[in-house]
């Protein structure tokens, strides 16, 4: 089969920041419970932005990156829950944006997990066209669907964009993705919603916004499943692949919650310097999370050519899953 390479990385943030001392005058909150509870200090949140300005502006800097025209993908793969409208998908409007037409361009639905999904997705796409060449971007505007006066959820959140261009390589050739598991289990998925919206729950004419339209969430019972379902992930990913926690070099969790990343790093037996973390800077920006976290570290040096990276996700569905990356 073909394998897959990450061939350029970016992201895009908006600029106004909302500090843990800017949610106190918004909740009932205080800086030493969010940093104790989330190691979080500070999100982006949008003014005046959009998912698509958001994901173009992460798209042009993973196109430059890979040293590539926009004119030359021929998919277009865009991760969100948090898009402009229903439709059409951010996807289409994000061609436009680039100037191109005539190539595929599809939403993906699959919360925090998107990402990750997407690279499932255009992993298969290239095995079926070793002549794809495939932008990917996980982008998100969370604050849109967070409800400012819920104090347990309002402070975990931010906006963000990532993307990466996937095209075919040969062994050897840096970005080589070694493989993606990516899984779902509806059973316990209604421990995290955002109903508003969906036809079971549509919006009516005149009709007040109530909480429905907004992340509504079991935080111990998302917490617990988390850290299992990541740590089993990817200790399967790597079993599969006959490797060890030794092996790897970087270790990239969903930023979700700082004790969430560090529990999930200690359960696999992967040290502690070995795990990046940035949601102290960024919150949890769902689907753009990883895209962030893989062109942050990347840029940083904190992921170096040669490393195996292991990147790890969960979210609403719920679903979750693991990607290996050898940089
Ligand atoms: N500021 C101050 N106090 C707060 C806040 C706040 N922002 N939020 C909740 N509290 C209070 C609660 O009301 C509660 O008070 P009580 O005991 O008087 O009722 C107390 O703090 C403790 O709340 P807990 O729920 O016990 O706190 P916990 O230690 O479980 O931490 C948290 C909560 C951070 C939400 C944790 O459960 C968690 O991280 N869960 C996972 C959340 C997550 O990662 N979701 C991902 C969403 S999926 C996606 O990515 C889209």
């Amino acid at each position: 089969s073909t394998f897959s390479h990450v061939r350029g990385l970016g992201f895009h943030v908006p600029e106004r920041l909302y500090t843990n001392a800017d949610l106190e005058k918004i909740v009932d909150t205080n800086d030493e419970w969010i940093t104790s509870r989330t190691g979080i200090k500070q999100r982006h949140v949008v003014e005046n932005e959009t998912c698509l300005d958001l994901a173009h502006g992460a798209s042009v800097k993973a196109l430059a990156d890979a040293g590539m025209d926009a004119e030359e993908l021929t998919h277009v793969i865009v991760a969100t829950f948090t898009g402009d409208m229903p439709v059409p998908a951010t996807s289409c409007l994000l061609l436009e944006r680039l100037g191109i037409k005539n190539i595929a361009a599809m939403d993906l639905s699959a919360a925090c997990s998107g990402f990750v999904y997407a690279i499932e997705v255009a992993r298969a796409l290239i095995n079926l066209d070793p002549a794809a060449k495939i932008l990917i971007c996980g982008a998100e505007i969370v604050t849109s669907r967070v409800n400012w006066e819920d104090r347990t959820t309002c402070v975990l959140f931010g906006d963000g964009a990532g993307a990466a261009v996937l095209t075919a390589g040969t062994e050897g050739e840096p970005g080589k993705v070694i493989d993606t598991l990516v899984r779902a289990d509806g059973g316990p998925g209604m421990n995290l919603t955002v109903k508003g919206g969906g036809s079971a729950y549509p919006y009516k004419l005149g009709q007040t916004v109530g909480a429905e339209n907004f992340v509504e969430m079991q935080g111990r019972e998302i917490y617990r499943f988390a850290v299992r379902s990541m740590t089993a992930i990817c200790n399967e990913i790597l079993a599969k692949h006959g490797l060890c926690a030794g092996d790897i070099d970087v270790l990239l969790p969903h930023q979700a919650n700082l004790r969430i990343i560090e529990a999930v790093g200690k359960k696999l037996g992967v040290e502690r310097e070995k795990v990046f973390v940035n949601v102290d800077k960024y919150g949890n920006t769902s689907a753009a999370s990883i895209p962030i976290g893989l062109a942050d570290a990347k840029e940083s040096g904190f992921i170096k050519p040669g490393d195996l990276v292991l990147l790890t996700t969960f979210g609403g569905g719920l679903t979750w899953g693991a990607t290996l990356i050898r940089f």
